[in-house]
């Protein structure tokens, strides 16, 4: 009687009625809080589409910074070195430094510097100050030359490449780059190497970014970048936007064709690719970043040559990686194996199929046409720049590039999964997109490609060229599949183009097939061949296959956990000063087991 008193008491009781009722309410909060923060998996996926729309608070665009911004000002007398960079070699006991000396010309008449006459050296140890180590490389100048009334030519400065070898994995150096006998090298810099390729070893964090640009958002997006401490950066291409400098960025004529009527080709400005230089430098002196070409990266200059100042100023591993073009080559950090695609370079099956326009080309070299004659035979290939592509092949190397399908696949079958889980492949034009702009712009590549990375199990694909961000839930042949790999656009760096808000789903925003041309390949626009949509271009809503999208400035970071799981983040540039914001985060996770049947 006495217990069942106090019991009655106990719950009439309005003090301790509203203690016990506020405790439930706290541990539901607490669960949802839980379940709300949980990073979801792939595992968990398919998921059904989102879209968070363009936040109209924000600006679309910023301009471009001038050229006599504090970050893009030349800091060093002509002799020493500047733009100093970092790229990974094919293994983490090798990298490549580069950068550049003397000053760029701009101008009618420009005179190429004399490479022989600065020496190309790295002075490096593990040590601040004792340098025990050196090796010396190789260096070159290019020119862009515009042969035509009212157009700038340029001849770079000196650009050198130093390749390091046998260093220690995981280990930190101190390094000084330029020319000891002329008493001309860099302030000291270090670099950390990454660890050896392993299932236990993996980089710390790795930057993905696309389309950055040289704008005010470029800024914020490289700030946000350092803030996040990569170990190294995937440059996704479309780097400068030298080619827009003279028309929509800067202080240039509004319209090219207007303000140059007599100009054949469109001039790229390209002391912007100096500034860029130094204004990436303070992160990429330190982090190694390994980039592949955008269509920003052509260039197009007199006698149809190409790919310029991408070719020159960037070292990749091709060589070591067995291929003989700087468009596509692969390498090794950690567990991880990469493959950097060309998109702009030929990627069919059969390359020789194109057998008779190599012919045709290396016939007109052979016969000595002129640069301008073929100039315009060039340019009546304009749709396609494999012409470009042959003849500057031709004539420095007097050999055709090689078939970048044939090399993929020498690539992939010598991947120890074993030893390196995880295989990521990068480009610029992405295959899978739901936004209006370059929707299957390159329907030709997938085509031709696809079947081989699903077959070797790639796990992760990047890409750029679409400036807004698109995570894709797993798929293969544009249907969803738990083997297929993870398709993640970030081509929203920053540039002057401003962000994609239109999706090709939103009504009359799907593009006509001739809206977006490739600028190398064919059109091989497909319609959706199950479901609702069956027969048509575009879906009428977010297709099944686009997981979340957005509409935004920003960068990723890739951080492998193990073997299985790794954590990918995407930053928006508008939660650069929030803490442990993100605008979408997932754990990808492979299931080898599952996918055996497709992993070779
Ligand atoms: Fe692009």
């Amino acid at each position: 009687m006495v217990v069942d008193y106090y019991s009655k008491q106990l719950w009439c009781s309005p003090f301790l009625l509203f203690f016990f009722l506020t405790a439930i309410i706290m541990e539901e909060m607490k669960l949802i809080i839980s379940t709300a923060n949980q990073i979801p998996t792939t595992l968990e996926g398919p998921f059904p589409p989102v879209t968070r729309r363009f936040d109209s608070s924000l600006r679309r665009g910023s301009d471009d910074l001038p050229m006599d911004h504090p970050r893009l000002r030349k800091r060093v007398s002509p002799m020493f070195p500047e733009q100093i960079s970092l790229a990974l070699s094919s293994q983490p006991t090798s990298i490549w430094v580069s950068w550049v000396t003397g000053d760029a010309q701009i101008g009618s008449n420009v005179i190429p510097l004399d490479p022989s006459t600065v020496k190309s050296e790295v002075w490096y140890g593990t040590q601040s100050g004792n340098y025990q180590f050196s090796q010396t490389g190789k260096s070159e100048v290019y020119s862009q030359l515009y042969p035509f009334q009212g157009l700038l030519n340029y001849t770079s400065g000196i650009i050198h490449h130093v390749r390091l070898q046998g260093l220690e994995p995981g280990k930190k150096y101190y390094y000084k780059c330029g020319d000891t006998s002329l008493s001309a090298m860099s302030k000291e810099h270090t670099f950390k190497t990454l660890p050896l390729p392993s299932p236990i070893n993996y980089p710390r964090r790795i930057a993905v970014v696309g389309d950055l640009g040289l704008t005010s958002n470029s800024t914020t997006t490289v700030d946000h970048m350092v803030k996040n401490d990569p170990s190294m950066i995937l440059m996704l291409g479309d780097l400068t936007y030298a080619n827009q400098y003279r028309t929509t960025g800067g202080k240039g004529v509004p319209c090219f064709s207007c303000a140059f009527p007599d100009a054949p080709i469109r001039e790229t400005y390209q002391p912007r690719w100096d500034g860029w230089g130094r204004f990436m430098e303070p992160l990429i002196s330190k982090v190694p970043m390994m980039v592949i070409g955008g269509n920003h990266e052509i260039e197009t200059q007199a006698a149809g040559i190409s790919f310029k100042s991408y070719s020159a100023r960037f070292a990749v591993p091709s060589y070591e990686s067995g291929s003989d073009s700087n468009f596509y080559y692969s390498f090794n950090a950690g567990g991880i194996h990469f493959i950097m695609l060309g998109a702009y370079v030929d990627y069919n099956t059969t390359g020789d199929s194109l057998y008779l326009l190599k012919f045709f080309c290396h016939f007109l070299v052979f016969m000595r046409v002129p640069n301008e004659l073929m100039f315009y035979i060039n340019l009546a290939f304009s749709s396609n720049l494999l012409m470009y592509h042959l003849q500057e092949s031709y004539l420095q190397r007097f050999s055709v590039t090689g078939s970048q399908h044939t090399w993929l696949r020498k690539d992939l079958e010598q991947v120890d999964r074993e030893v390196t889980p995880w295989l990521v492949a990068a480009w610029h034009p992405p295959w899978y997109n739901s936004y209006s702009s370059h929707y299957q712009e390159f329907e030709c590549m997938r085509q031709e490609m696809e079947g081989l990375l699903y077959q070797f199990g790639v796990d992760i694909v990047f890409s750029g060229h679409v400036h807004a961000y698109e995570r894709m839930n797993r798929m293969y042949n544009y249907t969803l599949d738990p083997c297929g790999p993870v398709y993640i656009n970030v081509g929203d760096g920053g540039n002057i183009e401003k962000v994609d808000v239109e999706h090709a789903d939103d009504p009359g925003k799907c593009p006509s097939p001739g809206d977006n041309m490739p600028e190398f390949g064919g059109v091989c626009h497909l319609n959706i061949t199950s479901g609702p949509g069956k027969g048509q271009f575009c879906w009428d809503k977010q297709p099944e296959w686009s997981a979340f999208r957005e509409s935004s400035f920003g960068h990723g970071i890739l951080e492998v956990v193990n073997d299985t799981n790794a954590l990918w983040t995407w930053h928006r540039n508008q939660d650069v000063y929030k803490e442990q914001s993100s605008g979408d985060q997932i754990y990808i996770v492979r299931e080898p087991e599952r996918c055996c049947a497709t992993i070779k």
